[in-house]
């Protein structure tokens, strides 16, 4: 096993990644962006190779359609998507927003469990069998890349599914989203019902398949890989995995799962990675959501240590206790903290980056002195270090 090389990563079998942190991201309760925030975040998703950005919903407000029309106009890579109900209004407006960009698409969706048909729309099978036919091929009327989604699928009777996924492609729908849309599945149902869609739609091999899973039971990011293993090629995903309730899967751990595990993910993405600590630090600033310590990846912690066994072995070879280079994801470089976990190795070679070299005996003291200190304190600074080691100098020149 080696650290990631990500200029290794597989180019056949590609998988696209789809970011929806300025739709389903910004739908968590608070997470509301400004236009220019939602730009700077669009221009880095562009940069970074995300290959679709739902950049809104513009039937939503006026703030939305703007921010996808002006999304749409900046980009210079990406598709840009937005989300349209099963509404002719919805569509008509998701249209006049995306047509600015050189790559648009309409992702429209509609609801196919049972508890949906009954609770939310009030209708039947057929009826929202009617709708589909109808509303994607007005999508398709206006622009050649059309997404459907069937919402809550993982509740629907499979079927049912089919036969909507069957009219939905029928109609013109190029990519096929099967969401976990509460966030109910478990890795294997959610491959097992990839395989048997595709398996079972006559007309399944015209559409790419697209996965997209909540993170309800903390599933998302092992979810969405295994509705790639079942044959979808499209991952919807946000960075931070920012998203209604707990979340959507994570963009970060998805690309870095790929990059580091090509031997058992054998699939191509485009994103460069090393962009993904600026685009964490840019989303957890604009929509006021902190980026957990120890979140994959991104977290304060992801590449820190303060175990004395780990930063010892990190110290010999980062190898040992990393399986990513921090580099690799746009972080400067690993951190031993100091803490009262630390070892005598991690401490000596702090002192020297501190530009200290102690004897023997004048680093047995300030390490028994550290370790007191660490026990009273929570963070123990560089400054505190330094104070303790000017101490020990002074105490021993006296
Ligand atoms: O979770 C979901 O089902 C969605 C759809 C609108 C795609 O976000
Ligand atoms: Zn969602």
């Amino acid at each position: 096993m080696t650290a990631t090389d990500p200029k290794t990563a597989p180019e056949q079998d590609p998988v696209f990644i789809f970011d929806t942190t300025l739709r389903d991201g910004e739908q968590s309760p608070g997470a509301s962006m400004t236009l220019e925030e939602k730009l700077a975040i669009a221009e880095i998703l562009d940069t970074m190779g995300v290959d679709i950005i739902e950049a809104g919903f513009p039937i939503a407000s006026n703030g939305d359609f703007e921010a996808v029309s002006e999304i749409a106009k900046q980009s210079k890579n990406s598709i840009i998507a937005g989300l349209a109900r099963a509404i002719h209004a919805d569509i008509d407006r998701c249209g006049e927003a995306v047509k600015h960009a050189g790559k648009g698409r309409i992702h429209t969706f509609v609801s196919t469990s049972p508890i949906h048909l009954q609770f939310q729309m009030n209708k039947t099978e057929d009826q929202v069998l009617d709708i589909i036919t109808d509303t994607v091929a007005r999508a398709r009327n206006l622009i050649d890349d059309v997404e459907w989604s069937a919402m809550d699928a993982t509740r629907t009777p499979i079927d049912y599914l089919c036969r909507c996924v069957e009219a939905a492609i029928k109609c013109g729908a190029t990519t096929i989203n099967l969401p976990d849309t509460v966030g109910y599945s478990t890795p294997d149902e959610y491959r097992k019902m990839f395989e048997d869609i595709r398996n079972r739609v006559p007309n399944a091999d015209q559409a790419i398949f697209s996965v997209h899973c909540h993170d309800d039971l903390g599933l998302a990011v092992a979810n969405s890989l295994a509705g790639v293993a079942g044959g979808a090629r499209q991952i919807e995903c946000t960075i931070n995995g920012l998203g209604e309730r707990a979340g959507n899967a994570a963009l970060e751990a998805i690309v870095m799962a790929i990059r580091t595990r090509s031997d058992v993910l054998p699939y191509g993405c485009n994103v460069d990675p090393k962009f993904l600590t600026r685009a964490s630090k840019l989303v957890a600033g604009a929509s006021g959501f902190a980026v957990q310590y120890n979140k994959a990846i991104v977290g304060k912690n992801a590449f820190a240590h303060e175990s004395g066994i780990h930063q010892d072995g990190m110290l010999k070879n980062a190898e040992t206790y990393e399986i990513m280079r921090p580099e690799d994801v746009g972080v400067k470089a690993t951190s031993l903290v100091m803490g009262k976990h630390s070892g005598r190795h991690a401490f000596k070679d702090k002192l020297k980056d501190l530009g200290f070299e102690l004897g023997d005996n004048a680093l047995q003291d300030a390490f028994r002195r550290f370790k007191d200190l660490a026990d009273r304190k929570k963070h123990v600074y560089d400054e505190d270090i330094e104070a303790l080691v000017e101490d020990e100098i002074s105490i021993a020149g006296e």
